[in-house]
């Protein structure tokens, strides 16, 4: 489709970068004209852009791309932007299922994604989820909205009480250990997870609490490791669902694993909504009432599974995970860098683990791409750390 509208920043800049979406903040627009790019917006009323779309977009020339989890980024897009000049693509996401990487690498085209900037966000909304799904809060509110309320009653929307329970993560990197820790700390539960890496700084944390607790005469938390994604399932009085969406955990969550929980768990997923096999889940919960669900992702998004949107044991919300102004705002900041970075030949930033410096408006941000997926299969350098060390 031709003539999609746009909003050009900088005219005159010698790279010409596109962004699919209007996205929030300024910092971003900055990070991409300082460094001498014409920056040209997609402000089309249209919530997801098309393949066709996006290639109307790229033209004939385009140097870099920021794009959308929504949009569909494989060979079609890649070989386009290559044929255009590009060398940069950047979701504005941590996650990149969306994205074909080794089409991206085969065309020479970096790929960077926004690690960091959201974990506590997006810990902080599966929090949110949890809490609604056990406390039941949304039914309670419907009814309140429906004029339902006659008075207090002893059994009037009981729920699930979160102390001294037991949380199961699955998948403890980032943003399911930041989960895992505020559930420790606010409600003192205790955590069994699966991943396949040792999350030593959990355990460590949780450790550290423990004796924190048993120090002021409190009752200590404890953390164990499980060897399967079942022993947490059986285990947990709630699950939160942190892996990376790929072959191995498509569906992880489905019928049979489902039937392994207990009939009053709560279960969360704010990672990809294919991890849960949705139409199981849906019979799940009309099977079992006491069953409760938060979910911020789906399997067929925008769309629900058949039955999903009636059920009251389950809490839906579109995709906000990231929500936050000052998360929305960093991830922007950091998919521009990497865009910018790339067009600029600076190395890779050799602490992924501290994108602050990044960050901060009132300072230059450093001269490094803050997280390239692909770096090491195109051969990128990386920053010597002294960058870093200086700052
Ligand atoms: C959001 O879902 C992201 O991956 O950033």
């Amino acid at each position: 489709m031709a003539g999609l509208a746009v909003q050009i920043y900088n005219g005159g800049g010698v790279f010409r970068v596109v962004s699919t979406k209007p996205m929030p903040g300024t910092q971003w627009i900055r990070a991409l004209t300082n460094v001498g790019c014409r920056v040209e917006v997609c402000t089309e009323n249209k919530t997801i852009l098309s393949v066709e779309d996006i290639l109307a977009l790229i033209g004939s020339r385009c140097d870099g791309v920021i794009g959308q989890l929504t949009e569909d980024w494989g060979e079609t897009l890649f070989a386009a932007l290559k044929k255009a000049g590009g060398h940069a693509y950047s979701n504005m996401a941590v996650g990149y299922n969306n994205v074909d990487v080794n089409a991206a690498t085969r065309h020479g085209i970096a790929v960077g994604n926004t690690p960091g900037v959201l974990t506590e966000t997006t810990a902080e909304l599966a929090a949110a989820l949890t809490l609604s799904a056990a406390r039941r809060v949304v039914e309670a509110d419907d009814f309140m909205r429906a004029g339902k309320y006659e008075g207090w009653l002893p059994s009037l929307f009981v729920g699930n009480l979160l102390k001294g329970q037991t949380v199961g993560i699955i998948g403890a990197g980032r943003i399911g250990s930041a989960y895992a820790r505020m559930m420790i700390e606010g409600f003192k539960m205790n955590v069994i997870y699966y991943d396949l890496y040792q999350s030593t700084r959990l355990e460590k944390f949780v450790t550290a609490y423990g004796e924190f607790l048993k120090s002021q005469g409190e009752t200590p938390v404890y953390w164990r490791r499980a060897t399967s994604p079942e022993e947490v399932l059986k285990e947990a009085d709630v699950v939160s669902l942190h892996p990376i969406l790929d072959k191995t955990t498509y569906h992880l969550i489905n019928k049979e694993r489902l039937s392994l929980m207990k009939k009053d768990a709560v279960l969360v997923n704010a990672s990809r909504g294919p991890v849960i096999d949705e139409a199981a889940l849906v019979e799940h919960l009309k099977a079992n009432p006491m069953f409760r669900v938060g979910l911020d992702v789906f399997e067929d998004e925008p769309f629900m599974k058949p039955g999903l949107g009636e059920l009251p044991n389950a809490v839906v919300v579109p995709h906000i995970a990231s929500a936050s102004k000052w998360t929305r705002e960093g991830m922007a900041t950091l998919a521009a860098l990497n865009v910018a970075g790339k067009l600029k030949g600076y190395p890779l930033w050799s602490n992924p683990n501290n994108i602050m410096p990044f960050l901060d408006e009132h300072s230059q941000p450093p001269a490094a791409c803050p997280s390239i997926v692909n770096s090491k299969a195109l051969g990128l350098p990386v920053s010597d750390g002294k960058a870093e060390s200086k700052l």
